[in-house]
């Protein structure tokens, strides 16, 4: 039998138009413009209303990405989200999303690997579709951060934003698309960033001063150490396994949270800046939103080209880390 791939057939994002600038944060905590700017990267992030949810935002994002492929929700066979921000535990935000959609024929479940879950779901869709069971999937990062952000934390809130993002995968006979990938988690770790649910331990309860145990507690500066570590390591590996030079990628698209993150991982990399994607400044981290946005944008500003290899990479809670090697179809 004939190998199968999966190519990247569509990219499409949505983000809700309301914008937290800097100034913002700096008339509710003690914080600055000049601090952000300079610790973080960040400008501005956006916030979905009051009553927006995260499906509601995964949804709009794959109509977009079924736009830029031609496709009709009907032809989807399966809808993976990932998310560390759904609105229910059951539904799954995958099912939520295909009734938006109308993909009835659509089997749906959810991933949660937080920052690292577009990478881990893309990788999952690409399985599905690598092994004949599926033609199309649909893979979507998506979150509303400031749902569980704590607002009277200044080490936490200035980082967070809502969006959405989606890739229609779908099985072609040339070597396309997703042509490797490197998944990881350190349980071990797991307590360096928690959201709680059901189960609020002694220890989640004692570092959230504010009583708000459904917002976001990290160790900022070991979830950095980390960063850096595992993207580097991530991106390195990938290219190696799809048998590639680090000299062949045209783009690295790295998770966007930090700037200082994504210019560390580079460094060690020693590629150059013009090979790395950032959006941050815009938008901030929006967990498994960024990379598919980030994705879509560089395709839409040409930074990522028909027949070019690049690599996405993440990391994030659980903790999880993550890369794929992608060549873009022709
Ligand atoms: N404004 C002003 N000062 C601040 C702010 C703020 N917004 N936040 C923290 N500070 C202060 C601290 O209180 C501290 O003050 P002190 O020295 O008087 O105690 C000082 O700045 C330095 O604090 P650090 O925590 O050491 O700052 P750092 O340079 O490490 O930056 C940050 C903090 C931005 C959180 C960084 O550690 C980081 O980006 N970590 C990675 C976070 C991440 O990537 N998370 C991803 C996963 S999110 C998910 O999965 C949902």
């Amino acid at each position: 039998m004939d190998k199968i791939y999966a190519k990247i057939a569509g990219v499409g994002k949505y983000l809700p138009d309301k914008i937290l600038d800097n100034a913002y944060f700096e008339s509710i905590v003690d914080t600055s413009d000049e601090w952000i700017t300079k610790r973080v990267g960040v400008k501005e992030r956006r916030m979905a209303d009051e009553d927006v949810f995260t499906s509601d935002l995964a949804a709009l994002a794959a109509e977009n990405a079924l736009r830029d492929a031609g496709m009709s929700a009907g032809e989807i066979d399966l809808i993976i989200v990932a998310s560390v921000s759904p609105e229910m535990y059951t539904p799954s935000c995958a099912c939520m999303v295909q009734k938006k959609l109308g993909a009835e024929k659509a089997a749906a479940f959810d991933i949660n690997a937080a920052c690292s879950g577009f990478i881990f779901a893309a990788a999952t869709g690409a399985q599905f579709i690598q092994t004949g069971m599926y033609k199309n999937v649909l893979v979507i990062g998506a979150d509303t951060l400031t749902k569980v952000t704590e607002y009277k934390d200044r080490a936490t809130c200035v980082l967070f934003g809502d969006g959405a993002g989606a890739v229609v995968l779908s099985a072609a006979g040339e070597k396309t698309g997703i042509l490797g990938t490197v998944l990881g988690a350190d349980g071990n770790s797991g307590d360096m960033l928690t959201i709680c649910g059901i189960k609020v331990s002694e220890l989640d309860r004692e570092r959230r001063p504010y009583g708000n145990y459904r917002t976001i507690w990290m160790d900022g500066q070991g979830v950095f150490k980390f960063a850096v570590k595992t993207m580097e390591s991530a991106t390195r590996e990938v290219a190696q396994k799809a048998d590639c030079s680090l000299d062949d990628i045209a783009l690295v698209i790295p998770h966007q949270a930090n700037k200082r993150i994504i210019d560390g991982a580079r460094k060690r990399l020693k590629i150059d800046e013009s090979r790395v994607f950032s959006n941050v400044e815009k938008y901030g981290n929006m967990s498994a939103a960024c990379v598919p946005i980030a994705l879509c944008e560089a395709v839409e500003q040409g930074r990522a080209k028909p027949g070019d290899k690049i690599i996405i990479v993440g990391f994030g809670g659980g903790l999880t880390w993550g890369s794929a090697l992608i060549r873009l179809g022709d």
